[in-house]
């Protein structure tokens, strides 16, 4: 199984999705990587904004601009990778700690398409999933979280510091609820189906589409 060939599949098939005048949100990651590279070729005329430095310096090379994400209130559509993928819709997300802007960017956007290679596609979540969380209080704030612990990495654009949790995710729905509610934490990487649109996977030599709904 060649992952690459798998990830960029979805990606290419992804950059068929956005049209001239679109608002558009870029992802993070490898996946993306390809989406990226594929747009710095095509070059349509659409506004984008991106959910990482590392995505804006990545279309700014390219010589293709980038907003910032503060006057735009809706996307038309946004594009990103996942980490874990069910049939059901939900995603952890944050391997590359951008998940905090990646969810804001998500929910944002009328329509949130999610790419990936088949090995991301999983019977059900596991750990670890990716926090953000606020530097002051960050000992208490991991205490109120066991099982977690520190990620060794930079501190995310919004100077959020990175951690995982790593207990059960037998339950997506009321552990989001609990990490949503914990004080201290910024964000958190379960997605929910109720913002994802639909999964584009590269599986073989194959696409996958899966229609899950979420913003209408
Ligand atoms: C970054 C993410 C990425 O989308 C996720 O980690 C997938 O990355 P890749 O495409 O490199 O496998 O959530 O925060």
């Amino acid at each position: 199984m060649d992952v690459e060939a798998e990830k960029r599949r979805a990606a290419l098939a992804s950059a068929d999705l956005i049209e001239n005048g679109m608002r558009v949100g870029l992802g993070t990651g490898s996946t993306v990587g390809y989406l990226l590279a594929e747009l710095a070729v095509r070059r349509p005329r659409v506004s984008y904004v991106a959910t990482s430095p590392r995505t804006a310096t990545i279309m700014r090379d390219a010589g293709i601009e980038v907003d910032p994400f503060d006057a735009l209130d809706r996307l038309d559509l946004a594009i990103d990778g996942a980490d874990q993928i069910t049939s059901g819709g939900w995603l952890i997300k944050g391997g590359g700690g951008a998940h905090t802007r990646e969810k804001i960017v998500a929910a944002s956007a009328d329509r949130y398409v999610v790419i990936a290679d088949a090995s991301k596609f999983v019977e059900s979540l596991h750990a670890p999933v990716p926090l953000e969380l606020l530097a002051f209080g960050v000992a208490a704030t991991l205490g109120r979280l066991h099982p977690s612990e520190l990620r060794a990495a930079p501190r995310s654009p919004d100077h959020g510091v990175l951690a995982d949790y790593l207990g059960v995710v037998d339950d997506p729905a009321a552990l989001s609820a609990r990490l949503a509610g914990t004080p201290g934490v910024v964000a958190h990487g379960l997605f929910p189906p109720s913002l994802v649109t639909e999964i584009l996977l590269g599986r073989g030599g194959t696409l996958q589409q899966i229609t899950i709904g979420g913003p209408q």
